[in-house]
């Protein structure tokens, strides 16, 4: 149940019918403090001041339309035209039993859209580091929040396959003949392009050799394309056991790189000249983005294609948001890359929508992220400088949560600890990147991520498990929990409410690409939890049907933070 938009719809349905403009909205929002009740309305003073009258007659008006019988117990206005609602605790405990019955929670389905999410997008011969962990990470949950509400996601790892790097490997294998590719391992890999780099830089018959195989390549000679794939997939490869350590839903399926893209180019230069938007200028094709200014204060030139026939990067990607929309079928594509590639972005898209590519009415969304800082606020790289390698992170994350664990000496088999371990390690990693804001920068820091106190991904998954041992110890089975539920305490209402507000926490999710609203959501759940547990004993409750209710709520509980855990690609362990 979304008991935001529930509300909504109906106080500004009453606010009309009380007269205000019809574009009037209620800005109904979970109440700021208790006293306020559960929901608030602040649209009231909004509409009145547009009507010229005074807000609390107008919200005594929309009181005498608005109809909240069975749902609210209280409705009263407040302070200078507030509306606070206060939820009717028999209509949530039927919404608890709703929850408890199904698998979504009792979420409805919404209108489902097509959304291509663009993430992960790691490099050809190069290892992922951790500035590919956050659209990993972030990218997978946005999928996993669309796919539950019940939306077609298409998952688009756009990895770095295409370029003249390549005809430098392939340049520096043929020179090496000794070298050979079937048994390499990634980290030779970069090894190899470092090298071919430098032979690249220093020795002009080598680079001339090199940009010849890419033409090769890219005129798709069967030699060149062998040599290039077995790169791909040793690549590929390597990532998908970062992919699987990672929990993360990306399989070698979703693997739609920019030389997918690399057939279309010629056909999109030749039509952005045709139409017009695209002209010659110094031997290359430029577009000059009016909305753009360069340091001349002149429309600024974007480069399509360069003096040697090449195309670029935002080439690249405006063939492939055509291609988006067009084979895809996408409603909406979300792009989950580090915001200093958002000029990029905007630029490729704002031909796009000059040529028509994309219509209006499907969105191209930029859900850009800042970067891992270490504790002194600068990049987060290794002593020497070098970007940290993600499976070295994860190894240490692993490490770490051993530790951990081991001081805290439970009695695990062998088995049962390596789960676990692997379960706190890579969930602390992941909660700590995405509890925080994705727009901005975050420090990266072990100690407070693997803590067990505050918003952390420990602290959840203790609180569920700790539900889970109340549950077992009872060897309570949700079939068997029959009788009402029945909320009388200040700390069951408050649970309860809390409850029902997973869907429309999931909802707002789902539409900014912004995972820390659901572990902030999580995160107060579980506190909320705690608070209830003790003041309100379960299994030694009053009696029969107050434990039987309690333990429903607590059902739910461990449910709602499996499912919003599981959202966001965490998982849970039943003791820990
Ligand atoms: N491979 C690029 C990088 O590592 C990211 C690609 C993002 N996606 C895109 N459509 N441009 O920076």
């Amino acid at each position: 149940m979304n008991i935001k938009e529930l509300l909504s719809v109906k106080v500004t349905q009453s606010l009309r019918d009380a007269g205000a403009a019809f574009d009037s909205k209620a800005l109904v929002c979970q109440a700021s403090k208790v006293q306020f009740g559960d929901y608030q309305v602040n649209g009231v003073m909004v509409a009145a001041k547009k009507l010229g009258i005074a807000p609390q007659k107008l919200a005594k008006k929309v009181l005498q339309h608005l109809n909240l019988i069975g749902i609210a117990s209280k409705v009263e206005i407040a302070g200078p035209g507030f509306i606070n609602i206060f939820l009717d605790p028999i209509w949530l405990a039927k919404q608890i039993e709703i929850s408890l019955v199904d698998d979504h929670l009792g979420i409805t389905a919404v209108k489902p859209q097509t959304v291509v999410v663009d993430y992960s997008a790691p490099n050809v011969a190069k290892e992922m580091h951790v500035g590919h962990l956050r659209s990993t990470i972030i990218g997978d949950a946005s999928v996993r929040t669309l796919q539950f509400l019940g939306h077609k996601v298409i998952r688009a790892n756009h990895i770095g396959d295409w370029g003249t790097q390549f005809g430098m490997i392939i340049a520096y294998l043929k020179k090496h003949q000794n070298k050979k590719i079937d048994t390499m391992q990634i980290s030779d890999l970069e090894d190899l392009y470092r090298k071919a780099k430098q032979c690249y830089d220093q020795d002009a018959y080598f680079a001339e050799q090199a940009r010849s195989y890419v033409v090769k390549l890219q005129s798709g000679v069967k030699y060149y394309k062998k040599i290039w794939r077995k790169l791909v997939d040793i690549t590929m490869s390597q990532n998908q056991e970062n992919y699987r350590r990672l929990n993360v839903t990306l399989t070698k399926k979703d693997i739609m790189g920019e030389s997918l893209y690399n057939n279309m180019l010629p056909d999109i230069v030749a039509d952005l000249k045709a139409k017009g938007l695209a002209v010659e200028s110094e031997g290359a094709i430029v577009v000059f983005l009016e909305e753009y200014k360069n340091k001349a204060g002149k429309p600024m030139g974007i480069i399509i294609q360069k003096k040697d026939g090449g195309y670029l990067y935002t080439t690249n990607d405006i063939a492939c948001a055509k291609y988006r929309y067009e084979t895809l079928g996408a409603d909406r594509v979300l792009y989950y890359i580090d915001s200093r590639q958002n000029q990029h972005l905007q630029q490729a898209w704002a031909i796009v929508r000059k040529a028509g590519y994309v219509p209006d009415s499907v969105s191209l969304e930029h859900h850009m992220f800042g970067m891992m800082l270490d504790k002194n606020g600068k990049p987060f790289k290794t002593r020497s400088g070098s970007n940290i390698k993600l499976s070295d992170l994860l190894n240490e994350a692993i490490k770490r949560a051993g530790q951990l664990l081991m001081e805290k000496n439970l009695n695990f088999s062998s088995e049962e600890l390596l789960k676990v371990v692997e379960v706190i390690g890579i969930g602390a990693v992941k909660y700590a990147d995405l509890s925080k804001n994705r727009t901005t920068d975050y420090i990266f820091d072990w100690d407070s991520m693997l803590s067990f106190e505050g918003n952390t991904a420990p602290y959840i998954q203790y609180a569920y498990a700790r539900i889970s041992s109340i549950l077992k110890r009872r060897d309570i089975d949700e079939k068997y929990l029959v009788g009402d539920i029945i909320l009388t305490e200040n700390c069951e209402k408050i649970l309860a409410t809390r409850l029902i507000q997973f869907e429309e926490t999931i909802i707002e999710v789902a539409c900014y690409g912004i995972a820390h609203i659901m572990c902030n959501y999580l995160y107060n759940l579980a506190s909320i939890f705690s608070k209830f547990y003790e003041v309100c004993p379960i299994l030694t409750a009053k009696n029969n049907k107050q434990r039987i209710s309690r333990l429903k709520l607590v059902s739910l509980t461990a449910k709602t933070l499996k499912t919003g855990l599981d959202i966001l690609g965490i998982q849970t362990v039943d003791r820990m």
